[in-house]
Parts: C-alpha cells; sequence; structure tokens
C-alpha cells in the first residue's frame, strides 16, 4: 500500500468548554477543560491512520512536553513521524472555546516551531512524496513550504489534497496543484468572495475555483453534508447524523484524513465522500480532535 504523506502542524489543544465566549476584559467560569492533541495536519494523519490509512506526517516540533504529546498519540494510531526536531523553538498550542449547548468552537492556534517549517524541509522528504499515493496539506504552517510540497507531488503524478484551512488568499498557481481543495463554508467564502450558506451556494463557489484551475472542490457544510463539483459531476453528501453532537473540533480533519484514505484506495467519488462523511460523523460524537478519530472497524460497521 503506498503512503498518505501529510504535512501540517501539531499542537497542544487546550480546550475550555463554556456557556458563551468571554467579552474582552471580562473573566467567565467555564464547564469544563482538556488538553489533548491537535493541529490539523496531525489530526488528519491521525484520522488516515485509525481509517486504515499508512500514514506519514511531515511537520516541526520542539523538544518539549508538547512534542512528546504528539509522539504518543502518533504512536497510538499508527502515524508515522517525519519530524524535524527544532530545539530553538516550541511545540505550539492551540486555545478551543467550545460552546457547551451545540459544541461548536472557536480557535487560537500558535503554530511555534512548525511555523518554521521551510521548503528545504519539504524538499528533504522529496523521495516519501514522490512515493505517496496522496499528498495532503493545510495553511497553518507557513505557505511556500506547502506549495512546495504540492509542486513534488504533482510532479510526480501524486494525487494532491488541499484543505485550506485556515482561509488565506491563493495564487492561482497554487490552486492549480491542487487535485482536490476541501474548503469549509468559510474558508469557500474567503478565497471567493462568494457568500456560502448551503450546497446551491457552496456549488457556485466551486464553479468559480475550478475555474483558478482547481481540479475539484469539496465544500465541507458541516450539519448540511459537503457538495462535491468539479465541472462534469456535482454530488451532495449529506452529513451523517449519530446522536448528540459532543465536540465538531476536528470534524474537518476527521472528513480529509477519511477522503485521503478512500481515494488512496481508489474508492469511487461518491463512495469516498461517505466514507469521509461517516469518520466526521462519528468524530463530533467524542470530545477531543485527533483522540476523537474513529478506527476503520467503526467506519465499516457504519456503512455497512
Ligand atoms: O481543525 C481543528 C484543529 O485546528 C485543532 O486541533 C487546533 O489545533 C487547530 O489547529
Amino acid at each position: 500500500m503506498k503512503p498518505i504523506v501529510n504535512l501540517g502542524i501539531f499542537v497542544a489543544d487546550a480546550a475550555f468548554r463554556a456557556a458563551r465566549m468571554p467579552r474582552m476584559g471580562e473573566t467567565i467560569l467555564g464547564s469544563g477543560f482538556a488538553l489533548g492533541p491537535g493541529g490539523k495536519g496531525s489530526n488528519q494523519s491521525v484520522a488516515s491512520a485509525m481509517a486504515g490509512g499508512k500514514a506519514h506526517f511531515i511537520t516541526r516540533l520542539g523538544n518539549d512536553d508538547f512534542a512528546a504529546m504528539a509522539r504518543s498519540i502518533w504512536d497510538k494510531a499508527g502515524v508515522t513521524p517525519e519530524v524535524t526536531i527544532d530545539a530553538e523553538s516550541f511545540t505550539g498550542a492551540a486555545m478551543i472555546f467550545l460552546d457547551e449547548a451545540t459544541g461548536n468552537n472557536a480557535i487560537i492556534v500558535t503554530p511555534g516551531a512548525a511555523n518554521r517549517i521551510s521548503v528545504a524541509d519539504v524538499e528533504n522528504r522529496a523521495a516519501l512524496i514522490e512515493g505517496a499515493a496522496i499528498f495532503i496539506t493545510q495553511l497553518e504552517q507557513p505557505i511556500p513550504a506547502a506549495q512546495r510540497g504540492l509542486e513534488i507531488a504533482r510532479a510526480a503524478g501524486v494525487t494532491t489534497i488541499l484543505n485550506p484551512a485556515p482561509a488565506a488568499s491563493l495564487t492561482d498557481a497554487m490552486l492549480g496543484l491542487c487535485d482536490y481543495l476541501t474548503p469549509n463554508e468559510s474558508e469557500a467564502e474567503a478565497l471567493t468572495g462568494l457568500p456560502v450558506t448551503d450546497p446551491t451556494s457552496a456549488e457556485t463557489a466551486a464553479r468559480a475555483l475550478l475555474a483558478r484551475g482547481v481540479g475539484a472542490v469539496v465544500v465541507t457544510l458541516g450539519g448540511q453534508g459537503a457538495l462535491y463539483c468539479d465541472g462534469a459531476t456535482t454530488l451532495h453528501c449529506p452529513a451523517m447524523r449519530l446522536g448528540k453532537v459532543v465536540d465538531t473540533t476536528g470534524a474537518g480533519d476527521a472528513f480529509n484524513g477519511g477522503f485521503a484514505v478512500a481515494l488512496s484506495e481508489g474508492m469511487p467519488i461518491e463512495a469516498a465522500l461517505r466514507f469521509a462523511s461517516a469518520t466526521a460523523g462519528i468524530s463530533v460524537t467524542r470530545p477531543g480532535t485527533a483522540a476523537a478519530m474513529p478506527s476503520r472497524a467503526e467506519i465499516d460497521a457504519l456503512l455497512g
């Protein structure tokens, strides 16, 4: 089996559950707290490994306790680390506000050492990327590193996925390197300037992105599912509702990690979207991000 190579960040997620966000200058009492492994690239790698993929994760860590947390979750999930240790920096962290009523979240992330991932770091892993089934990255580490990874993958004929999170403005040159672009609603809006609120408006935004050179777009729409469009085919995959939504943080990562596995196994697009939706649907019923990713057995049981 060829690997799924993910380039991105690991951070420690400090998640606070409360009725609402504090206003500036205000202190409020929360109802819950958890410290656990996070970072979009790491979460996606964990999701891929748990879902049956051979996941390799390229990143930078400091030499500290949060780096040990990273190694522990990767060991548990079966992710192969491709790490540069950066003793002059620190492993990053994210502050996550969790709305106790809805499970929705707001995040501040400081990537720390991963903000120093360089083009050279990526070029050092060129052989790994060239031998992959899938190369996937996000925008939490510097964009030139992400672009270099996509260039190496594209030149080798490797399927590329860019999860453009957090939102950033991207050149057509970068978008043209993406076989699949997987924004959520707000990222699709930021990339296109078009409002995205439902599957119909998601398709309009997707077509605008196709016109800029993307191969296919999957807009994730939370409870409204996901909208796929490649110009010839448009598909709407409904969200899988599997009980109480406890924590939506990392749902996009679950979707992307599962989607990468499905593509690496050669599933047709409709089945790949369902596999990704099942991965995300299970993850939101559990607290945490990486810790909430389902096993392949759980996904298969759900999909029958
Ligand atoms: O997508 C969720 C992730 O975004 C969190 O784990 C947090 O670390 C941020 O990177």
